[in-house]
């Protein structure tokens, strides 16, 4: 028996299907609202409105559960390799040991980039951010596998899900060697995923390079924690982009964009920089706190606040723990870990952020990571796309073959000139 909903509008009832998920979350149907009723809904920012129906990723935001096709996140960051979480994502269950190694050999086999695309890397500004070259790269390589672009068969889209796999860790790498002018490095396929991308970020022909596995575990680990978050800002412009029909390199490219933005994935970069700000001025978090609560100042607390978790983000609490550990081991005294730690004592004690459920995110600690990795902190938004690459996969994959597709076209509430005429420019004062 369908669930319905009544709506009353001008004296006449309409019903509307109710849906209903896994774990008993409820949609209303509105998908034939307007045909029906002749009204749409209005949603900035999509706050209450479910885009798709998806078996990728399940989020409880009250809860602080996060689950991979239906594995608990703590599991897969314990036991899980980055290069297998993909595989779960993309494919829908754990690959067998063929699988995996299959997977494996063709992710290896793909990681070089076109000897052409080196020359892109001439044309950027020394300081451009890397988060803007990676996306125009990323997107170039759609001019590289030409016959693959319109209407590509499976076979086509399983090449292009093992490039991107693949070649996202060269192009990121390069991004930063550009930056510093050394020599662009060749991947070596004698590594794995995240050896490779760490031996292509700090090697140079003048000495050995040995990777810390430790620190390529703990990549790995944070690679994993990123690879999917359901409809976040990046994954449905990768979506929205795909619903045209666009490929995917070019569908990820758009991704890279809205992951930059501070409020989303750049967010990780302006912790740091909040950081160090407040270090700067004299660790005077209390001061910066009553700011991110003052209506007036448009300061906040960034790595902060989320969407969907008004609890704390299940991610941060393993990266907060690994952060610990990673600080341990290298025997780094990070200040601002100790700053960090005392801003997140000292807000979650304030009501301003437990009325408002604002509680850290991903973004909070991740930084001092990748910072104690002497990863540059304007790499650390890449960081968070090479690991959300797979989740980007995955939901482009899932759209087209969605027996509900559409391209995606919002509409509107018209709130401009009801008439207006055309002015020659004679008669303009
Ligand atoms: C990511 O969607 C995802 O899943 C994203 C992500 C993923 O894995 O893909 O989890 C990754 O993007 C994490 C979020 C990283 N961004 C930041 O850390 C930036 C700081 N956070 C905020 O900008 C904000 O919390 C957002 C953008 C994350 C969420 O914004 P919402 O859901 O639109 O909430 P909102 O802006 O409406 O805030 C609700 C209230 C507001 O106050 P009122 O208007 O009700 O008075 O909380 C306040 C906000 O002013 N608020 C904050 C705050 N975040 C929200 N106040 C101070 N500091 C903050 N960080």
């Amino acid at each position: 028996m369908t669930q319905t909903i009544q709506i009353i509008h001008e004296g006449k009832t309409f019903e509307l299907p109710v849906i209903e998920g896994v774990f008993g979350e409820k949609a209303v149907d509105i998908s034939q609202l307007r045909a029906t009723t002749g009204l749409i809904t209005y949603d900035p920012g999509f706050v209450s409105t479910g885009s798709c129906q998806s078996q990728i990723t399940y989020l409880d935001g009250e809860k602080g559960i996060l689950l991979y096709r239906g594995i608990p996140i703590e599991q897969l960051a314990e036991k899980s390799t980055f290069i297998e979480t993909a595989y779960l994502l993309i494919y829908g269950h754990l690959p067998t040991p063929s699988e995996y190694e299959t997977f494996s050999y063709h992710v290896k086999h793909h990681s070089m980039v076109h000897e052409s695309i080196k020359n892109f890397y001439d044309g950027f500004p020394n300081n451009s951010h890397p988060m803007a070259v990676c996306s125009a790269v990323v997107g170039a390589l759609a001019t590289f596998y030409q016959d693959q672009m319109n209407q590509p068969d499976d076979r086509e889209i399983e090449i292009t899900i093992h490039r991107l796999i693949a070649k996202f860790p060269t192009i990121a790498a390069y991004s930063y060697k550009k930056s510093i002018g050394q020599p662009l490095p060749y991947p070596n396929n004698a590594l794995n995923y995240t050896e490779n991308f760490m031996n292509m970020m700090f090697s140079n022909p003048c000495e050995k390079y040995e990777v810390d596995p430790m620190v390529a575990k703990v990549l790995d680990v944070l690679l994993i924690l990123h690879a999917d978050h359901e409809q976040n800002c990046s994954t449905s412009t990768v979506r929205l982009v795909g619903s045209s029909k666009c490929n995917l390199y070019s569908s990820v490219s758009a991704g890279i964009y809205a992951l930059w933005g501070p409020l989303h994935g750049g967010a990780n970069q302006a912790v740091i920089e909040m950081l160090q700000a407040i270090q700067d001025d004299g660790g005077q978090i209390k001061k910066y706190v009553n700011k991110a609560k003052d209506p007036k100042d448009p300061f906040r607390l960034m790595g902060f606040g989320h969407r969907v978790y008004k609890n704390f983000d299940p991610r941060s609490k393993i990266i907060k723990k690994l952060a610990h550990q990673v600080f341990e081991k290298l025997g780094v005294q990070e200040p601002l870990l100790e700053l960090a730690l005392e801003l997140e004592e000292i807000a979650l004690k304030d009501d301003y952020f437990l009325s408002k459920k604002l509680y850290p995110n991903v973004d909070f600690y991740s930084g001092l990571i990748y910072k104690a990795l002497n990863i540059p902190v304007n790499m650390f938004p890449v960081m968070f796309a090479i690991g959300r690459l797979p989740g980007w996969i995955a939901h482009w994959v899932e759209l087209q073959g969605d027996e509900d597709f559409k391209i995606g076209r919002p509409r509107q509430i018209y709130r401009g000139p009801a008439k207006n005429d055309y002015v020659p420019m004679e008669k303009r004062k």
